[in-house]
């Protein structure tokens, strides 16, 4: 039996409207992505496997916004909140109405987005994967718009030469990004996910230089700048001293520098 076989018939038995839904269970088993309680959106998710695995995964206490084109059935006996939305992400008014569905000006952050968005398929290998890359470009800018810090973000994507640009612009807002291959996306063997990990909206990246007034201690010892109210630890400074300093890591919340020059 072809791994195709196995995973359609498991999807007939277990319930799920497509095959597609053990890639994200598989995503989820060795990435770890969903949490009970957490706020998913899932775009281009018609008919409705990933978000049938999301709802069970984020339980009563979550939500899942399901996003496509196309109509998605809605799902019986949900475990989750379920909210659809029937739209076009490339276009304003599906984003608009995304917001809206997590609560406009109130809006409920957002955990992770996820997308299994792929092109109509022409058969012309480099088209397709130029197509699959815009779509991904589409998912990140919705990512951007209504992921907390933090959160992260998974798309498909068919492997080809925009792969790596790709995969460096989604790094730049995220603190790492990784390819992942599902055992359920076997037979299609140029199709892999990218799973990035804990957005940053941090006002500084890895590298920057800038001069830092110390305006505290941390419990390590450290100095303690801010930046535009957010937290920067220099290691080796002081209160009160004003230093140049070179950003090593980024995390959501706070990032670490170190002195590159002391001002006199
Ligand atoms: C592979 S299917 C998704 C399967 C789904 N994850 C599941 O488990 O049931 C890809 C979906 O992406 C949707 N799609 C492609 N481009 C889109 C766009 N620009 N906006 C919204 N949905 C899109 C298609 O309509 C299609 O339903």
């Amino acid at each position: 039996m072809t791994g195709k076989d196995e995973y359609y018939n498991r999807a007939k038995q277990q319930g799920y409207r497509a095959r597609s839904a053990f890639k994200l269970a598989q995503l989820d088993d060795r990435a770890d992505l969903l949490d009970r309680g957490d706020t998913v959106v899932d775009l281009g998710a018609a008919p409705g496997g990933w978000t049938q695995v999301a709802a069970e995964r984020v339980s009563h206490e979550g939500t899942v916004v399901g996003v496509d084109r196309q109509r998605i059935d809605e799902l019986d006996e949900a475990d989750a909140t379920v909210e659809y939305v029937r739209g076009d992400i490339t276009e304003e008014r599906t984003r608009d109405e995304i917001r809206e569905v997590l609560g406009g000006d109130d809006e409920r952050p957002v955990d992770v987005v996820v997308s299994d968005m792929a092109p109509n398929m022409t058969g012309d290998y480099d088209l397709d994967h130029a197509r699959s890359v815009h779509l991904v470009r589409q998912a990140l800018d919705v990512a951007e718009d209504v992921l907390s810090s933090g959160g992260d973000f998974v798309a498909k994507v068919f492997d080809g030469r925009d792969l790596d640009d790709l995969e460096a612009d989604i790094d730049e807002a995220f603190e790492y990004v990784r390819q992942m291959r599902p055992d359920a996306s076997r037979d299609e063997s140029s199709e892999l996910y990218l799973v990035a990990r804990n957005r940053l909206t941090a006002p500084v990246r890895a590298g920057d230089e800038l001069e830092v007034d110390v305006v505290d201690t941390g419990s390590e010892g450290d100095g303690i700048a801010r930046i535009d109210g957010f937290t920067v630890f220099v290691s080796g400074a002081e209160k009160g001293e004003t230093v140049h300093v070179e950003i090593e890591d980024v995390k959501p919340r706070f990032a670490f520098a170190a002195v590159t020059e002391e001002d006199a």
